[in-house]
């Protein structure tokens, strides 16, 4: 037969190309993550996360506004914690006068339009560096949900839009969403963690917020990465009890997760491309063995191209910027 079909034709030039393409990337696909630390006039970078940095509330005032400037309309706060306020119990986790409270309202008072959403977790808080309380070496499940909520509500009463539990802890989107409802927070989100894997990703975060466990692993709470089925389990019992969005993290490493879960659900799926994953580019880039850009929107699109409607990312800023 002669050859009818030739499928190069829709790739003769960018004019086809672009109007053939299945995935595009804007502004609205990400969710940016932000560090913030106590002090004045602080701007330092993390040492494992080049171009990325910690800011105090005044500098973080700047930043916000240039986020929304460039068409970036949702943040995910993460806080370090000096060490002197860190404790077993989760203490300044719920002090309405603590970092993260603060923070909330710093961003909104820079940018009223902005979505806030906040970690909820007890590492950065934690005297041992643990997701949740320790009782003889153990992350004690039903305790930790119930700091976890009333952090969550701290947070809502602070004004953040959606609380983003990141703990993997057992029915803690239950405790989070009941104490929530019971005060009366019942605009306030839950975007769930849900799947999130014991990864080694997660190595220059744990130095961004000098959070890394001081003991054993997380591999007691958080997923076995030999795991696929499970993810499912984890999405849906998170969705029953009151999810608004539902995450799998790390990125890369589990696209499969991503268009599983997609597939499987009907709410909004977000994917975390972790610091790790940013770190790997930065370093490849700075060896000069990978081009920077087009390498990060590859990676960028792959997230599309396997479901995720939301994109957290350190790359937020670095994508809008080309694509302008
Ligand atoms: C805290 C938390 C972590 C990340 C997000 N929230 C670290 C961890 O679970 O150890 C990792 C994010 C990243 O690596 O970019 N529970």
């Amino acid at each position: 037969m002669q050859q009818l079909r030739r499928n190069r034709r829709l790739r003769s030039n960018e004019a086809i190309r672009s109007l053939v393409r299945e995935h595009t990337i804007t502004p609205h696909d990400f969710l940016v993550p932000l560090f913030v630390v106590e002090g004045k006039g602080i701007k330092e970078e993390i040492a494992s996360m080049p171009g990325y940095y910690r800011y105090s509330l005044d500098l973080l005032t700047n930043e916000v506004k240039e986020l929304w400037s460039m068409g970036l309309k949702s943040v995910l706060l993460f806080v370090k914690v000096p060490d002197d306020l860190k404790d077993n119990k989760g203490t300044e986790a719920i002090n309405p006068d603590g970092l993260m409270q603060k923070a909330i309202k710093t961003v909104k008072e820079a940018a009223p339009g902005i979505l806030v959403m906040t970690d909820v977790a007890l590492d950065p808080y934690s005297s041992y560096g643990h997701d949740g309380i320790v009782d003889k070496g153990y992350i004690i499940n039903d305790e930790t949900c119930k700091v976890l909520a009333e952090m969550s509500l701290s947070h809502a009463q602070a004004g953040a839009d959606f609380v983003a539990p990141s703990d993997m802890m057992d029915g803690r989107i239950l405790a989070i969403r009941e104490l929530l409802e019971k005060e009366n927070f019942k605009q306030t989100g839950i975007m769930s963690y849900s799947a999130k894997y014991a990864s080694a990703f997660y190595g220059p975060f744990r130095d961004a917020l000098d959070s890394a466990p001081g003991f054993g692993d997380k591999k007691t709470y958080q997923m076995d990465f030999s795991n696929q089925d499970e993810a499912i389990k984890e999405t849906l019992m998170d969705i029953d009890e009151g999810a608004d969005i539902v995450m799998v993290k790390p990125g890369l490493c589990y696209l499969d997760i991503v268009r599983d879960i997609r597939d499987a659900v009907d709410v909004p799926v977000a994917v975390y491309q972790v610091s790790g994953e940013y770190a790997m580019v930065k370093a490849a880039a700075e060896k000069g063995w990978l081009d920077h850009d087009s390498v990060m929107l590859e990676q960028i699109m792959a997230f599309k191209r396997a479901g995720a409607h939301i994109i957290a990312s350190y790359f937020a800023k670095d994508v809008i910027r080309i694509l302008d």
